[in-house]
């Protein structure tokens, strides 16, 4: 997976993932209002669609290949690893910042691989799986921005997702608002005081 790494002064790390279509560059200038001190390290999805890059294969939209999604999530656990080697910065201290497609493979990972990270944040995810099941997150975390008219994603996925952290005991905070699939300056703010409450 091609990404690209920033070196901070803290033992944190944001590793940032882009929406379908998006680059390892889109997340950046978020990361750097969230924790400008933090290490960054900004992943860039392997999936070619039609020349729009993405962390998974989907069927059609919104009807994922779950096959695909769990075999490219168990690929991000052994990147995170390596990266994590390489740099010399603990898995235990990232903290995974996803849009749209990005964030559905941090639900997935987090499914697949519990509470191995500090925490999430998801704006405008979907369920990765059509049974979406978390293990034990107690005390993880995760804010969550969610849209009553996503033309994306259904109002019933955001509420199962958040029912789905709720019951896995994740500190999930939902953020609800009104602009559609994207990512307002003021779903930005409300990231940034969930971060600073939490690791600041
Ligand atoms: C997906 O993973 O397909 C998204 O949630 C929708 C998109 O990325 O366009």
């Amino acid at each position: 997976m091609r990404h690209r790494y920033e070196r901070g002064k803290t033992d944190r790390t944001l590793v940032l993932f882009h929406g379908t279509g998006g680059s390892m560059d889109d997340l950046v200038g978020i990361a750097k209002v969230l924790d400008s001190s933090a290490h960054v390290i900004a992943l860039e999805g392997d999936v070619d669609e039609h020349g729009m890059k993405r962390f998974f294969k989907r069927i059609r939209p919104g009807v994922f290949d779950e096959q695909d999604l769990i075999e490219r999530t168990h690929a991000l656990d052994d990147t995170l690893k390596a990266l994590a080697k390489k740099y010399e910065v603990p898995v235990l201290k990232m903290v995974l910042v996803g849009y749209s497609n990005g964030a559905n493979i941090i639900s997935s990972y987090l499914s697949l691989f519990g509470k191995k990270v500090a925490g999430a944040l998801l704006f405008q995810p979907m369920l990765p799986f059509r049974d979406t099941v978390f293990e034990d997150l107690e005390g993880l975390p995760v804010f969550m921005s969610a849209s009553e008219n996503d033309p994306i994603v259904p109002l019933s996925q955001s509420t199962a997702l958040i029912d789905a952290y709720k019951k896995a005991h994740a500190k999930i905070q939902p953020y609800w608002h009104k602009d559609g699939h994207s990512l307002s300056n003021v779903t930005i703010e409300k990231a940034v005081h969930f971060f600073q409450t939490h690791w600041a």
